[in-house]
C-alpha cells in the first residue's frame, strides 16, 4: 500500500496541470511496484475531491487515526 499525504501545489501555480502529473507519477509508482492500493490522506477533501476522482480515486469509509509516538521538534 502506498500512502500519499499532503500532496499540495503552491497556490501560484494551481490548475496547471502541476498536480495530475505528480499524482499520476505516484500511480505509475504504484502500478510498477504492483502495490495494491493508494491510500490518499488529505485535511482539505471538500475542497480538493473532484481533483482526486477525476484521477481514479473513490471514498473510503476506512478514517485514520494517528498516535503520535514521538514529537515533531
Ligand atoms: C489539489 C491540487 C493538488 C491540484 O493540483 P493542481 O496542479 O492545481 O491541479 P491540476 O492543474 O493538475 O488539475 C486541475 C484539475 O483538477 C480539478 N481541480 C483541481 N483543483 C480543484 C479545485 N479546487 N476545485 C475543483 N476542481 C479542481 C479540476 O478538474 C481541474 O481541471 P480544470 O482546471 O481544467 O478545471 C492543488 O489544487 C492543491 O495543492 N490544493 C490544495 C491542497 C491542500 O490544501 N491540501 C491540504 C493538505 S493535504
Amino acid at each position: 500500500v502506498l500512502q500519499l499525504e499532503d500532496l499540495v501545489i503552491h497556490r501560484d501555480h494551481r490548475r496547471k496541470g502541476y498536480g495530475a502529473r505528480l499524482l499520476e507519477h505516484a500511480i505509475s509508482f504504484a502500478k510498477d511496484k504492483k502495490f495494491l492500493r493508494i491510500t490518499l490522506l488529505t485535511d482539505n477533501l471538500e475542497a480538493t475531491r473532484p481533483f482526486y476522482l477525476k484521477h481514479g480515486f473513490v471514498e473510503s469509509t476506512m478514517r485514520p487515526m494517528r498516535y503520535h509516538v514521538a514529537n515533531a521538534g
